[in-house]
């Protein structure tokens, strides 16, 4: 990276559309920054893959943002950060930034003390990564975990407020009922896209 302009761009990937909500908070944050966006739509969805098919993708997009010259890679997908970045950085030879520690640390920062519930794929429900992000600060944390996998081609079909979006919404979100929960990670990029419904429903 010490080679690199300073004004070269950084790179930003997702499986799909749904890393543009982290591209959007990039350029408000950070302005002066070019960005160049990979949105991975011949092969979304990635939360429904293994760990080492959605790892090969990860790689994929890496180096193709490295031929674009990038400094630096945000990885925009929940679904690719909670596998772990160690093997990335390694793989592309460039400093990946991944979005499971700081979305954990907002949400207990964000939160009166009362449980947590996270929303995401089920690739990364069933790497525990927000949970274990989580327990590392606040062993004692109540962390309620919901598998969404409906929510992506919901999204990328463009169903934002569409009747069946909200039928999956109160089925996906039903166990929360009851629960003493105050904060829920939107644990996947494309789920801020459809947070009306997922409000509504709550
Ligand atoms: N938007 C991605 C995430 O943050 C992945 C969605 C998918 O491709 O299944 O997890």
């Amino acid at each position: 990276m010490k080679d690199l302009p300073t004004d070269a761009a950084i790179g930003i990937f997702d499986s799909g559309l749904g890393g543009l909500t982290v591209a959007s908070a990039i350029a408000d944050a950070l302005p002066e920054e070019h960005l160049i966006y990979l949105g991975d739509t011949a092969r979304v969805p990635y939360g429904t893959r293994s760990p080492s098919t959605v790892i090969r993708y990860a790689c994929r997009n890496i180096a193709f943002l490295k031929r674009q010259g990038v400094k630096i890679v945000v990885v925009a997908c929940n679904t690719v950060s909670a596998q772990g970045l160690d093997g990335l950085t390694a793989d592309g030879g460039l400093a990946c930034i991944g979005v499971i520690k700081p979305g954990a640390q907002a949400a207990i920062e964000a939160s009166t003390g009362a449980g947590i519930a996270v929303l995401g794929t089920p690739a990364t429900i069933r790497s525990n990564a927000y949970e274990t992000a989580i327990k590392h600060v606040d062993p004692t944390r109540l962390v309620v975990q919901l598998s969404c996998p409906l929510f992506v081609p919901l999204v990328e079909e463009g169903w934002l407020t569409h009747s069946v979006t909200y039928a999956v919404a109160r089925e996906y979100l039903s166990p929360l009922c009851g629960r003493d929960i105050d904060t829920i990670i939107l644990g996947c990029t494309h789920y801020p896209i459809m947070e009306s419904v997922i409000q509504s429903v709550i």
